[in-house]
């Protein structure tokens, strides 16, 4: 499989030659890591059934986890799925941008089996990034393309973070410095009547909804309703350390991330997600921030309280799959 073939993984800066090659290893089938607004990407060609199971080995992901897949505009995704009036008023709005859609997929789409999961449903997405899309206008393909970690590991916001978990694992991994949002895009289900709020991420709900202008029906998504949204696995995103959320202050021995100045007195390994209480900066700052604080080597993270609104609920989100009970190493 791609592993095999690629034991030197490609690190260059995303210039319009280092595009043009990895569109070339794209279309051979092999595995690209690109920078998206929301989080580096782990692509592969979604009507490439070999590329696909390539994406879920060198991300050691469970197989039965659906793909979202990148498109450079919504003309080029109407070809993969149906958009009713809504649909189309939310990507109008939204695209590209930090919001994915689950939309009845078209008969014709052409998609591997695999990124579907053999669902009758497609999550697409346009990403809002200039190397995002130049990728994806140079391979002429859909991509398939999670968050280019580890399955289990917290999402990579620089091209350092994906070497760190996918080097010798995929072909090249192309550098287009930090991530701008740093949380996933925002997941909307709309094969229902209602539509519903799969993930929090990137685009808030309360904007959403302005553009919609109903509310979304946001039922909390749990590991049971498998079929919905098998992805959302409640021990996702975890660190080595433990995290205990809510935290005033650090315990001693504990590594802090703080929102807002950090207390006075800490002085084991500390850092704030955003010192002005800043959510969008908080949401940019946090999978790079605990990165860091689990290298310093503490077997707990204590978190400061985040508020619950805007951004908020994304990170809380995040934050509460890193602290859950984690099984068998996820
Ligand atoms: O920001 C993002 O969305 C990033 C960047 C790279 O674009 N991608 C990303 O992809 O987070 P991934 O594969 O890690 O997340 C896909 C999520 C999973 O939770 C999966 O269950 C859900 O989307 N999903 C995909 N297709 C679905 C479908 N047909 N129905 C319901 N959920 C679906
Ligand atoms: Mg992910």
């Amino acid at each position: 499989m791609t592993t095999a073939a690629t034991p030197r993984t490609i690190l260059a800066a995303a210039d319009d030659a280092a595009i043009a090659v990895a569109a070339a290893h794209l279309a051979a089938g092999d595995l690209v890591a690109f920078p998206t607004e929301t989080v580096y990407g782990l692509g592969g060609d979604a009507t490439n059934g070999r590329a696909v199971a390539g994406i879920y080995a060198a991300k050691g992901r469970p197989s039965f986890n659906p793909l979202i897949v990148h498109l450079p505009s919504a003309e080029a995704a109407a070809r993969f799925a149906v958009f009713d009036p809504r649909a189309a008023r939310l990507a109008a709005a939204f695209w590209p941008g930090a919001l994915t859609l689950v939309l009845p997929k078209r008969n014709d789409a052409g998609l591997s089996d695999l990124v579907t999961a053999g669902l009758g449903s497609v999550a697409l997405r346009v990403p809002d990034h200039e190397v995002a899309r130049a990728l994806l206008q140079a391979s002429g393909r859909p991509l398939a393309a999670p968050s280019a970690n580890r399955s289990g590991h917290v999402s990579p916001t620089t091209a350092a973070h994906v070497a760190a978990d996918l080097d010798g694992r995929i072909a090249m991994i192309l550098d287009g410095g930090p991530t701008a949002v740093g949380l996933e895009s925002t997941i909307l289900d709309l094969t229902g009547p209602v539509a519903r709020l799969l993930r929090h991420g990137g685009i808030d709900r309360a904007a959403l909804e302005a553009v919609l202008g109903a509310p979304l029906d946001d039922t909390p998504v749990t590991d049971d309703v498998a079929p919905v949204a098998p992805g959302l696995l409640s021990s996702h995103y975890a660190p080595a350390a433990r995290v205990r959320l809510d935290a005033a202050a650090p315990r001693p021995s504990e590594a802090f991330l703080g929102f807002g100045p950090l207390p006075a007195g800490v002085t084991g390994p500390a850092e704030t997600l955003s010192a002005t209480f800043d959510l969008t900066e908080a949401a940019a700052n946090l999978f790079a921030a605990l990165r860091r604080l689990d290298a310093a080597g503490a077997a707990t993270i204590a978190v400061a309280p985040i508020p619950a609104h805007g951004l908020g609920e994304a990170i809380n989100d995040r934050l509460r799959r890193a602290a859950a009970p984690r099984e068998g190493g996820g």
